[in-house]
């Protein structure tokens, strides 16, 4: 029996949660958060990949791999959600249902960050949360994955 999978994908920069601007971001750490996906997903019988990338061309091909091999992706790209047409691209080239996550609530900071390039292409977006973002996404994407199984039996 193959597994079912799903991608968790985080840009730039969160590769130091917990120790950045933790008044912003807080104080868990990005292990914490892969934990936190892990059991959230696992509870409801599926695997997760985790990738994380400073590079936007390395976060472009994880996307693409997760097309082909993942139920749906979890993804928070970060500071590219406000620049990257490439992701935004990568997103809108793959089948997989994609939920944005922001860790903080982006439409309380710099006006830079009120435009994200990449929502418009994913099927949900949660904002401001903290990390407890990344579950509610979870849960939010494995009943839009379900859902789309049921349609399609
Ligand atoms: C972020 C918000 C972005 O504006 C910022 O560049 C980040 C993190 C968040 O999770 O709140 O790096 O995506």
């Amino acid at each position: 029996m193959t597994s079912k999978k799903l991608y968790l994908v985080n840009g730039p920069n969160l590769n130091l949660l917990g120790k950045r601007e933790p008044d912003t971001y807080g104080k868990s750490r990005l292990e914490d958060v892969v934990r936190l996906v892990q059991n959230t997903a696992e509870e409801k019988g599926y695997d997760v990949i985790h990738f994380q990338s400073n590079h936007e061309g390395d976060l472009v091909d994880c996307i693409q791999k997760a097309g082909e091999e993942a139920e749906g992706i979890i993804l928070n790209p970060a500071a590219y959600t406000h620049t990257s047409v490439a992701i935004r691209d990568a997103i809108s080239a793959i089948a997989p249902p994609v939920i944005e996550v922001h860790i903080s609530n982006v439409h309380r900071r710099e006006s830079f960050r009120h435009q994200s390039f990449t929502a418009p292409v994913c099927d949900g977006q949660v904002v401001g949360f903290g990390v407890d973002g990344y579950r509610l996404a979870t849960l939010g994407l494995i009943e839009r994955i379900e859902e789309g199984r049921n349609k399609n039996e």
